[in-house]
C-alpha cells in the first residue's frame, strides 16, 4: 500500500514537473497569442472537439466562420498549435512575401501523403527542389511543348464531338486532356487516358487527402495507430500505384533519351532523373505524383468551372466566340505561339474571373520560422497562417457589391485592390505552373 502511494506521488510529481516545463517553455507563445483576438477553446485540445461535430465538407467554411470580421487576424488553437485565420489581402501578401514564411505546416500538407513533392516540402530540401524544377518551367521550355498541348486539345475536341447532345461530366474529358498534355510534355509519357484507371486513383487520393486535412487530430496519432486506420489502407493502394507509374515513366524516359533526347530535355522528368541533382528514389516518385495530381486537379477544375460559367452566361459566351473568330478567322493552321495567345484579352478576363470565383486552392497555409510582425501583431514562431483566398476573392470590400457575380469585365482595367486577387498565391512559393496556365 505504502509503495503504491509512493509511486502515485512520484507519478503526480512527474506530471506536475513535465506540465510546468511544457507551459514554461511556451510562455512567450501564450503571451503573444493573448494579444491576438480569437478563440481559445478548451485547454490542450483547443477547438478540436468542434470538428468532431461537423461534416468534412464544412471544415474550412466553419473554421473561417470563426474569423473576427473587424480583425486582420483571428487566432484559434488546434490542439497545441496556434493557428491564425485571415482573408486580409495585406496580411496574405505579407505572408507570401516574407522570407520567414516559406515553409508549409505539416498538419495540412503532410496529409497529401507525397511529402517529398514540391507542394508540401519545407526547409532546405524545398529550396533545392524548387531551384532545379524551375528549369522545366522557363518560357523557352513552355514554347517547345506548345504543339503537344495543341495536339492533346484537338484529341479532346474529337472525343467531345462523339458526345454531342449527351449528358456528360466535362471534368472527365478536361481531366484526361490535362493528364495527357502534362504527361507527354513534362514526362515524355502518355497513353490513352480517357477512362484510365489511374484517373480513379487520382480522384480517390484527392478525396482521402481531404479526409486527413479535415480531421486534424489524425496528425497527432502515433504512427502505429494511424497504420491501422481505413485511410492508411487507401494510402497503401495509391503508393503501390505510384511505384508502378514511376517505373513506367522512367522506362519510357530512358528509351526516349536514347532515341530523341530533345523531346525530353529540360522537362520535369529529365531534371528529376538527372544524377547531378541527387534526388532519392522516393523524392522522384513523390514529385512525379505531385505534378501529375497538381496539374490535373487544378487545370481540369478551372477549365470545367469556366465551361460551366460560360454556359450559364450566354452573353459572355458569345463575346468569347466573337473574339476567337476575330483573331483566328477561317485559318486552320495557326501558329499557336505564346505571342498569339496574348491577343486573347477577353479570354484572359474570363479565365481570371473564373479563378476569382472558384480558386482551385481556396485555402492555403504557411508557417513562420521566426517571430515576425504581421497585421499589427507580433506572431510567435511556428504559428500556422490559414488564409482564405476564396473569401478574399469574394469579399465586397475589395470587389464591390457585385462580388458574387460572374463579370469578366471587372478585369478590364485596374483592380480596386490588386492584392485581393491571388489564385496562384505569390512570393517564393508562387505556383510553378503559372506560366503554363496564363
Ligand atoms: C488553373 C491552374 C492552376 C492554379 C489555379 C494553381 C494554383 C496553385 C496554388 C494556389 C498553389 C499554392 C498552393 C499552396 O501554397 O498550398 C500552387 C502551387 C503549385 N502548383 Fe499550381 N495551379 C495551377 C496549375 C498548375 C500546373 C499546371 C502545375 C504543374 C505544371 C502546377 C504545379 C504547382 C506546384 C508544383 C506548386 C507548388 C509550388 C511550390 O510550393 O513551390 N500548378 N498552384
Amino acid at each position: 500500500m505504502l509503495v503504491a502511494l509512493f509511486l502515485l506521488n512520484l507519478f503526480i510529481i512527474y506530471i506536475t514537473i513535465t506540465s510546468f516545463k511544457y507551459f514554461w517553455n511556451r510562455r512567450r507563445l501564450y503571451k503573444l497569442a493573448s494579444q491576438i483576438p480569437g478563440h481559445n477553446g478548451l485547454p490542450i485540445v483547443g477547438i478540436l472537439p468542434k470538428y468532431l461535430k461537423i461534416d468534412k465538407k464544412e471544415f474550412f467554411s466553419s473554421t473561417f466562420d470563426m474569423m473576427d470580421p473587424n480583425a486582420t487576424l483571428t487566432k484559434i488553437w488546434v490542439g497545441p498549435k496556434l493557428m491564425l485565420l485571415t482573408e486580409d489581402p495585406d496580411v496574405i501578401h505579407t505572408v507570401f512575401n516574407s522570407t520567414n514564411c516559406i515553409n508549409k505546416p505539416d498538419i495540412f500538407y503532410h496529409a497529401l501523403t507525397v511529402i517529398n513533392g514540391l507542394l508540401p516540402l519545407s526547409g532546405p530540401r524545398y529550396l533545392e527542389h524548387r531551384r532545379i524544377l524551375n528549369k522545366s518551367f522557363m518560357l523557352t521550355t513552355l514554347q517547345k511543348i506548345q504543339p503537344i498541348i495543341e495536339a492533346k486539345c484537338n484529341r479532346m475536341i474529337k472525343k467531345l464531338e462523339g458526345n454531342v447532345n449527351k449528358e456528360l461530366d466535362i471534368m472527365d474529358f478536361v481531366g484526361a486532356c490535362a493528364l495527357e498534355s502534362f504527361g507527354e510534355a513534362q514526362f515524355g509519357y502518355s497513353s490513352d487516358l480517357y477512362g484510365f484507371e489511374g484517373h480513379k486513383i487520382i480522384k480517390e487520393s484527392l478525396e482521402f487527402g481531404l479526409d486527413r486535412v479535415t480531421q486534424p487530430w489524425l496528425h497527432y496519432l502515433p504512427e502505429f495507430i494511424f497504420k491501422m486506420t481505413e485511410i492508411n489502407k487507401k494510402i497503401d493502394k495509391v503508393i503501390s500505384f505510384c511505384i508502378k507509374y514511376k517505373a513506367k515513366v522512367t522506362e519510357t524516359y530512358n528509351q526516349k533519351k536514347v532515341e530523341d533526347y530533345d523531346s525530353v530535355k529540360h522537362r520535369v522528368i529529365d531534371v528529376l532523373l538527372n544524377s547531378e541533382n541527387n534526388l532519392s528514389d522516393i523524392e522522384i516518385r513523390d514529385e512525379l505524383i505531385m505534378f501529375t495530381i497538381g496539374s490535373y486537379d487544378t487545370t481540369a477544375k478551372t477549365v470545367s468551372f469556366l465551361i460551366f460559367l460560360t454556359a450559364m452566361h450566354p452573353d459572355v459566351q458569345s463575346k468569347l466566340i466573337d473574339e476567337i473568330d476575330s483573331i483566328c478567322g477561317t485559318e486552320d493552321n495557326l501558329a499557336l505561339t505564346i505571342e498569339f495567345f496574348k491577343k486573347f484579352e477577353y479570354m484572359e478576363m474570363v479565365i481570371k474571373e473564373t479563378m476569382r470565383l472558384f480558386p482551385v486552392g481556396p485555402s492555403v497555409a504557411r508557417t513562420n520560422d521566426a517571430e515576425i510582425e504581421i497585421g499589427g501583431f507580433l506572431i510567435p514562431k511556428d504559428s500556422i497562417f490559414l488564409m482564405s483566398l476564396m473569401r478574399m476573392h469574394r469579399n465586397p470590400k475589395y470587389w464591390g457589391h457585385d462580388a458574387h457575380l460572374f463579370k469578366p469585365e471587372r478585369f478590364a482595367g485596374e483592380l480596386r485592390n490588386s492584392r485581393s486577387f491571388a489564385p496562384f498565391t505569390g512570393g517564393k512559393r508562387l505556383c510553378i505552373g503559372t506560366d503554363h496556365v496564363l
